[in-house]
């Protein structure tokens, strides 16, 4: 990040977080397996870096696994947790989440280097990061020091969790209940500017005619899901699927959004009288929107854990 703008509202918003809330969320700190595990960042980039070669989505999956994790219970890495009663199950990630081999197949690796150091949450959170840099998004530190939760909460998964279908208003209040405000609900819906999604999410503007879905986006959004399952999938940035660039907000300008939560970052009521401008700022000004996802996304990485302490899991997919 060699831009000074952003090197200063970093800093300083960092500080801020430390000096401003409880204790907790000061615990996060970059270094903190420096000396425990040294070889984590490689062991980490090395199998997100092969599982892109393979599959250059699945650096888009990663990052969506570490959203859905951070929201439902803080970042704890509750969504791994097998088992019907668990957040996979839940209706917004049954089907649609992906990554947890992935994550798998690193804890395996550290179990064998450094075992029982590295909770399962620092993993997700560094591997979502690697999912942006390998995209061509920017680079940032990610703070670690995170616990792996005892328990999933799969009705906290279905409630906290954003759907695609409701209001703008109603996404910033979940936003807000975990304390990110407007502005990071912009910054972080351009993490759509990576991955798919699936007919059955946004059939609902075809069905409907939706006005502000583009025309020709629209017919041939039509093709690919006609006579489906719903399972077909198209890309979320529909110009350029698999960049991390402020593409996104550019599609919004001209009505090509995916969902109607991201047109309607743009489009809706709602959304031209609170996320419009950031739109069009974001959309004019690429360095801008990656310095503010940075700033973003090391927010929600310190959503609190809940409840209990945490552990540092052995296996991802269990609790201790
Ligand atoms: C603002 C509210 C949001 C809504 C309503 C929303 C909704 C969705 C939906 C419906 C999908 C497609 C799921 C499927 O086809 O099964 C999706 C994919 C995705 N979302 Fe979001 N999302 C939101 C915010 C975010 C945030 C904050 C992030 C990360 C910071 C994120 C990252 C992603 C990524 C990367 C994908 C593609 C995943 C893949 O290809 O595997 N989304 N989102
Ligand atoms: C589950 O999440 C909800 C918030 O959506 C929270 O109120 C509740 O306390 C959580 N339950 C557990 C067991 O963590
Ligand atoms: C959201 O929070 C960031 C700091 O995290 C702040 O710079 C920004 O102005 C806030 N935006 C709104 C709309 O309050
Ligand atoms: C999509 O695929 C899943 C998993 O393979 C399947 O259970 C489901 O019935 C399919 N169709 C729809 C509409 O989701």
């Amino acid at each position: 990040m060699e831009n000074s703008y952003c090197r200063w509202v970093l800093v300083c918003w960092v500080l801020a977080l430390c000096l401003g809330s409880q204790g907790a969320r000061c615990q996060l700190t970059p270094n903190f397996y420096h000396s425990t595990c040294p070889q984590l960042y490689y062991i980490v980039q090395h199998h997100v870096f092969s599982a892109m070669r393979a599959e250059m989505r699945m650096g888009a999956s990663l990052l969506r696994l570490h959203f859905h994790d951070c929201f439902v219970n803080g970042c704890d890495a509750s969504i791994l947790l097998d088992g019907s009663d668990g957040e996979k199950f839940a209706k917004p990630n049954l089907n649609s989440v992906r990554g947890y081999e992935v994550i798998d197949a690193i804890k395996a690796d550290l179990e064998s280097v450094c075992p029982e150091v590295v909770s399962c949450a620092d993993i997700v959170a560094l591997a979502a990061s690697y999912g942006v840099l390998f995209s061509g998004g920017p680079y940032y530190n990610v703070l670690l020091g995170r616990k792996d939760g005892l328990v999933a909460n799969q009705s906290g998964a279905n409630n906290g969790l954003p759907s695609p279908f409701e209001p703008i208003d109603s996404i910033i209040q979940k936003f807000s209940a975990v304390d990110l405000n407007t502005t990071d609900v912009v910054v972080l819906s351009g993490a759509h500017t990576i991955g798919r999604a699936r007919c059955a999410l946004f059939k609902n503007r075809l069905d409907s005619a939706d006005p502000t879905l583009e025309a020709s986006l629209a017919d041939s959004l039509q093709s690919l899901c006609a006579g489906g399952d719903g399972n077909q999938t198209s890309a979320l940035d529909v110009t350029s699927p698999d960049v991390f660039d402020n593409n996104y907000y550019k599609n919004l300008l001209t009505e090509k959004g995916l969902l109607s939560s991201d047109q309607g970052l743009f489009s809706s009521p709602e959304g031209v009288a609170s996320t419009k401008d950031l739109v069009e700022t974001y959309s004019s000004d690429s360095e801008r929107f990656f310095c503010d996802f940075v700033r973003s996304m090391i927010k929600m990485g310190n959503i609190p854990l809940t409840g209990s302490d945490g552990e540092i899991r052995k296996n991802c997919r269990v609790a201790n």
